[in-house]
C-alpha cells in the first residue's frame, strides 16, 4: 500500500525536512510485447500500484536516499558518488540523477525517500516506476521543466547505460503519460500516442504466477539480438526497413527462409504483434471487446510459440482464465519468462473470476498466486498534502 502521509513522516524522521512527494505508477501491457525496441507498437495502461518519491534539498552537499522497502539508507559525500552501478537498489535513483545531469539539469544536493508497492520481479515495471518517480522529484527540486517524452527517454537511458539493463521505452513512457481509465497506444518510433478509454464494465485482473521475471536475465537480451539478426537479413533485400517495425508479413514470406529457425519465428512474432496491437487499439476505441480479447489470445500464442518468452506456469494461468466466466482476453504481460498475466474481464464477474483463477492455478501448479484487481491510472504526478 502506498502511504503518502507515512512517507512524509518517514522523510521527516530520517532527514529532518518536510518533503515534496511525487508518485509514478507501474504498468500492465495489454498487448504489444517485445515490439518497443524495434520501433513498433505497444498498448499498456498505468496501474494503481506505484512508487512514491519524497524529496528535499540538503545543505551539507551530500546525497542521501532512504528506501522504505529495503529498510536501508544510501549516503554519499560528493567525492564518494559512484560514477557507475554498484549492483544495488540505489543504482536506479542514482542512474536517473546521472542521466538528468548529463542532459544539463543542475540537481542540488538532495535527500530522497522511496516507497513502492509494485510487486518486484513480476513484470509490472517496478523499475520504471522508481526511475520516473525519482526523475519528477529531482526535476521539481531543480526547478527544471522537461517534456514528458524526454523524461521517459532519460529514465530509459539511466536503465540502459547506468543500471545496464537493455529495456525499451514502453515502461518509462507509460509511467510518465498514463491516464486514468485509459490504455495508451504508443508508436515507439515517432513517440506519437493515442489514449483509448477502457469501458467501465471491463476490469483489469492481473495474476502473478510467482515465477520471477527479470530483464537483466539473459533471455531478454538474447531475444533482442535475434530480432536484430533477422532485421539485418531483411535489410539486405529491402533497405527501406530501418527497424523491424517497417517489415511486413510479405517480407518474411520472401526472405524469411534465409533466417535460422528461432530468428524467423522471433521476427514473425514481432511483425504480427505490431499488426495485432494497432488492431487492438482500433477494437478498444470501437468498443469491440470481443475482437480485443481474440487479439490478446492470439498474442499469447505468438509470444508462447514463436517468441518462446512464456513459461509453463503462465500458460497454465492463461488456459485457466479461458475456462472462466467473464473473460474478455488473457495473455502473459511484460518482458516474459515469468511474471504476471493480464486478464480483461467483465466487471460484474471480476470477483468470481479472480477467485476461480487463483483456485485453478493453485490446483494445477501447487503455487499460491497473487491476484490484483487493478484499474488504469494516471501517469507521474505530484501528490498533494492530504486533507
Ligand atoms: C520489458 C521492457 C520493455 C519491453 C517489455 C517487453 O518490460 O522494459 O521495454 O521491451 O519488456 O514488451
Amino acid at each position: 500500500m502506498l502511504d503518502v502521509s507515512g512517507i512524509r513522516s518517514m522523510h521527516l524522521k530520517h532527514f529532518g525536512d518536510d518533503p515534496r512527494v511525487f508518485l509514478a505508477p507501474g504498468r500492465v501491457n495489454l498487448i504489444g510485447e517485445h515490439t518497443d525496441y524495434s520501433g513498433g507498437f505497444v498498448m499498456p495502461a498505468a496501474i494503481n500500484f506505484g512508487t512514491l518519491a519524497a524529496v528535499s534539498r540538503r545543505r551539507d552537499g551530500r546525497t542521501e536516499i532512504w528506501s522504505e522497502n529495503v529498510g536501508e539508507r544510501a549516503a554519499f559525500a560528493p567525492e564518494e558518488m559512484p560514477g557507475k552501478r554498484d549492483g544495488r537498489w540505489w543504482d536506479y535513483p542514482l542512474g536517473v540523477a546521472w542521466a538528468l545531469r548529463e542532459a544539463g539539469v543542475e540537481i542540488p544536493p538532495y535527500s530522497l525517500t522511496l516507497q513502492g508497492d509494485v510487486p518486484l520481479g513480476a513484470g509490472l515495471s517496478s523499475s520504471a516506476s522508481i526511475e520516473v518517480a525519482t526523475a519528477v522529484a529531482l526535476l521539481s527540486l531543480s526547478g527544471a521543466e522537461m517534456p514528458r517524452e524526454q523524461v521517459a527517454k532519460l529514465c530509459q537511458r539511466a536503465e540502459n547505460v547506468y543500471v545496464g539493463a537493455s529495456c525499451g521505452i514502453m515502461d518509462q513512457f507509460i509511467a510518465c503519460n498514463g491516464k486514468e481509465d485509459h490504455a495508451l497506444l504508443l508508436d515507439c518510433r515517432s513517440f506519437e500516442f493515442r489514449l483509448a478509454p477502457i469501458p467501465r464494465d471491463a476490469g483489469l485482473v492481473i495474476a502473478n504466477t510467482m515465477v520471477k521475471h527479470s530483464i537483466a536475465g539473459g533471455e531478454y537480451g538474447i531475444r533482442r539480438r535475434e530480432v536484430e539478426e533477422g532485421t539485418a537479413i531483411l535489410q539486405r533485400h529491402r533497405p527501406g526497413i530501418r527497424m523491424l517495425r517497417d517489415a511486413t508479413p510479405e517480407d518474411l514470406e520472401n526472405w524469411g527462409a534465409e533466417m535460422p529457425d528461432p530468428v524467423l519465428r522471433r521476427c514473425r512474432h514481432v511483425i504480427t504483434e505490431n499488426l495485432r496491437t494497432v488492431a487492438a487499439a482500433d477494437a478498444l476505441e470501437a468498443g469491440n471487446l470481443r475482437k480485443l480479447g481474440d487479439l490478446m489470445a492470439a498474442a499469447h500464442v505468438s509470444y508462447r510459440d514463436d517468441f518462446e518468452a512464456s513459461c509453463e506456469e503462465a500458460d497454465v494461468m492463461v488456459e485457466a482464465a479461458q475456462r472462466l466466466r467473464g473473460l474478455i482476453g488473457a495473455r502473459l504481460t511484460g518482458g516474459g519468462f515469468g511474471g504476471c498475466t493480464v486478464n480483461l474481464v467483465e466487471q460484474r464477474h471480476a470477483e468470481e473470476f479472480a477467485d476461480g483463477l487463483a483456485e485453478q492455478y493453485r490446483a494445477r501448479t501447487g503455487i499460491q498466486p497473487e491476484i490484483y484487481r487493478c484499474h488504469a491510472s494516471a501517469g507521474a504526478h505530484a501528490v498533494e498534502e492530504p486533507g
